[in-house]
């Protein structure tokens, strides 16, 4: 089965837990945007719903679609948030950012009362760090927080590349105005002491672990969805 129709397969049955009325935290990334285009297809057939979207791209997909939207200032508080994930652990801790939208994605993840993740199999691991977590930090001070990044993840063992993302010749920016970089730790055994580094150092923003966010993850493989609860 082609990845598209896994993605599209998950982003059904998540579609499935959405209900009239609903305020919905709405995800970015290839797999959020499968969601965007079925809940579009429900919204067109009467489905009342009012999404906060998590990234400019999202937004800008909604609109396209005609998904009404607001703003987190405006509707603080949200029943549902459906959000893709770059890995997903069996504790449903999650890396993600792998589309530079952590930040956002996790605000709106911590006003949801529930946040469903959707993904194919290939996003399951036993121990998070195979892909690389993605650190957004400040523009100011960048070398600074860098080697403070560094040296936290020494201090648990923890060593491996820091790669500033880019955008061609240019560093990505995020949403928010500032960088993100990418760290290449692997496998990462305590992911609650590496958040608790990284949250301690002036110059990061926010990091990919979401931790104790997720209420379901719904996955889908070439033999049917499954949906795992935390
Ligand atoms: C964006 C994210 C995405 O949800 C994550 O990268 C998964 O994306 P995709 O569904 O395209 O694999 O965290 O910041």
């Amino acid at each position: 089965m082609d990845a598209r129709q896994l993605k599209i397969d998950a982003a059904r049955v998540a579609l499935g837990h959405v209900a009239d009325g609903m305020r919905l935290g709405i995800g970015t990334g290839s797999t959020a945007e499968e969601f965007v285009r079925l809940l579009a297809e429900k919204v067109a057939g009467g489905l009342d719903v009012l999404g906060v979207p998590t990234s400019e791209r999202t937004a800008a997909l909604c609109r396209e679609l005609g998904v009404p939207l607001s703003t987190l200032e405006e509707t603080p508080e949200l029943d549902l948030t459906i959000d893709g994930a770059d890995e997903i652990d069996p504790a449903l801790t999650l890396i993600k950012g792998g589309g530079g939208a952590l930040l956002r994605e996790k605000i709106v993840a911590a006003a949801s009362k529930r946040m469903l993740v959707i993904a194919d199999r290939s996003k399951l691991v036993d121990t998070l760090g195979r892909f690389p977590l993605p650190i957004e930090v400040n523009r100011f001070g960048l070398r600074a927080t860098e080697i403070a990044v560094a040296e936290a993840a020494k201090r648990l063992g923890l060593s491996g590349p820091l790669t500033l993302r880019m955008t061609g010749d240019q560093p990505f920016v995020t949403d928010g105005g500032h960088f993100i970089l990418d760290a290449s730790f692997g496998l990462i055994p305590d992911t609650r002491a590496l958040s608790d580094a990284l949250h301690a150092i002036p110059g990061v923003v926010e990091h990919g672990l979401f931790i104790g966010l997720t209420s379901a993850a719904v996955i889908a493989g070439g033999d049917g969805v499954e949906t795992i609860l935390a």
